[in-house]
């Protein structure tokens, strides 16, 4: 029956965490999926949510199902950190199992109803991105993103060939903490980029994975709430497994940004059909941890402050790792670590070096070249800059 089944290639970043997994060297650093770990090399546990389970666990509640839509008073709070207060009426937001949950619900929602839009993504972009628009049967091509040149966004090219796009063509954005890359669009470019998204009619799509990862709360989400302050028609993909450290819970929201209230209930309606074709109903436990985080004022600040600590970890380790490599190899350009931001960073090692790095000294970096300083330690530092200089040197 099943002989004629292909093998499973394997996930470029999934697969490789499990063979990282798998490596029985003691000194292997993975620097691969893009998840935080502490200086202990530990996902953390939040203080905020150990508490708020504390709470939990000391009340009784049975396990219902949730409704399609999910918790909501998950869902407010998930609009309220996205968007702020405003135009709740004019927000459809749903709970959803992480934020590629939220993009696949999101694509089956597009697919059902703007079946001729192609959908446009950043090259480089997650490579799940192109996996979840393309499995929804979008045909997914890629506009102009990262300038190896500057570390930057190739700005100008990305525009030229979003102006060239079709009405109602969707464009997928990331709206912080870029991934791969780290290079993210300045306010300046992000109003530039509203003007032609709205002259041109076209659908953004926006993903924020890493809220509070980069500039901090209000900052990151800097380009959805300006792009809905244009009253431009938006999706928007937002996921806690890295702001919460909640990975596994599988914690994410949909909201789609509509013209008034009666197209928001349809629009609801809809995704709430797309939901019951997947999954039925969201799962529960992740999303009242969050829920009480968010709704209770003393641990909203206990969370925001464990945050503030994260970001600002992750950026000792990008100034660490600088200099670093620039004290290692003084003629080598490492100033991406100090201008990409969020988890990540490109090093436009070539994949040979990846490899290298990765069977001859086992530091795990995901073929593309992209980094995950989220995950390095401070003890890491030094071996990994030593492999790294390494590899580019022999
Ligand atoms: C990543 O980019 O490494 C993370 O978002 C994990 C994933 O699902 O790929």
């Amino acid at each position: 029956m099943f002989r004629h089944i292909e093998a499973f290639a394997g996930d470029p970043i999934l697969t490789l965490n499990e063979q990282f997994v798998a490596d029985p060297r003691p000194a292997k650093i993975n620097l691969s999926i893009g998840v935080y770990l502490n200086d202990e090399q530990r996902i953390p546990l939040m203080g905020a949510v150990a508490a708020a389970e504390k709470q939990l666990a000391q009340s009784f509640h049975p396990h219902p199902y949730l409704p399609m839509a999910g918790s909501p008073a998950y869902r407010e709070q998930s609009r309220k950190l996205v968007f702020g207060g405003a135009n709740a009426e004019r927000i459809a937001t749903i709970q959803t199992l992480g934020g590629s949950g939220a993009l696949k619900v999101g694509a089956d929602f597009l697919k059902a109803w703007f079946p001729q839009a192609r959908v446009w993504v950043s090259d480089p972009t997650w490579d799940n991105h192109k996996g979840i628009f393309g499995g929804a049967g979008f045909e997914v091509k890629t506009y102009p993103y990262y300038s190896p040149a500057t570390h930057g966004v190739a700005f100008d090219a990305m525009l030229d060939q979003l102006r060239g796009l079709p009405a109602g063509d969707v464009v997928v954005l990331h709206a912080c903490c870029h991934n791969p890359t780290g290079a993210d669009l300045n306010p300046q470019q992000w109003r530039e980029l509203a003007l032609v998204v709205q002259e041109r009619s076209l659908l953004p799509f926006f993903d924020i994975a890493y809220q509070g990862f980069g500039g901090g709360i209000e900052e990151d989400a800097f380009a959805i709430r300006h792009f809905a302050e244009q009253n431009i028609p938006l999706l928007v993909a937002s996921s806690y497994s890295k702001n919460f450290a909640i990975y596994g819970e599988r914690c994410g929201a949909l909201h789609v940004t509509c013209k008034d209230a009666g197209e928001t209930a349809k629009v609801l309606g809809q995704l709430q059909s797309a939901v019951r074709k997947n999954y039925s109903s969201p799962p529960g436990y992740g999303a009242r941890v969050i829920g009480a985080v968010l709704q209770d004022a003393q641990l909203r600040a206990q969370w925001e402050q464990e945050l503030t600590a994260m970001r600002v970890r992750m950026k000792h380790i990008r100034s660490a790792l600088h200099a670093e490599l620039q004290a290692r190899l003084p003629g080598g350009d490492f100033e991406y670590l100090r201008i990409q931001q969020g988890m990540f960073s490109f090093t436009g090692l070539p994949v040979e070096q990846i490899r290298k790095l990765r069977d001859e000294h086992g530091v795990y970096l995901i073929d593309s070249g992209r980094m995950c300083l989220a995950a390095l330690s401070n003890a890491g530092v030094a071996p990994v800059a030593q492999a790294m200089v390494q590899v580019m040197t022999e």
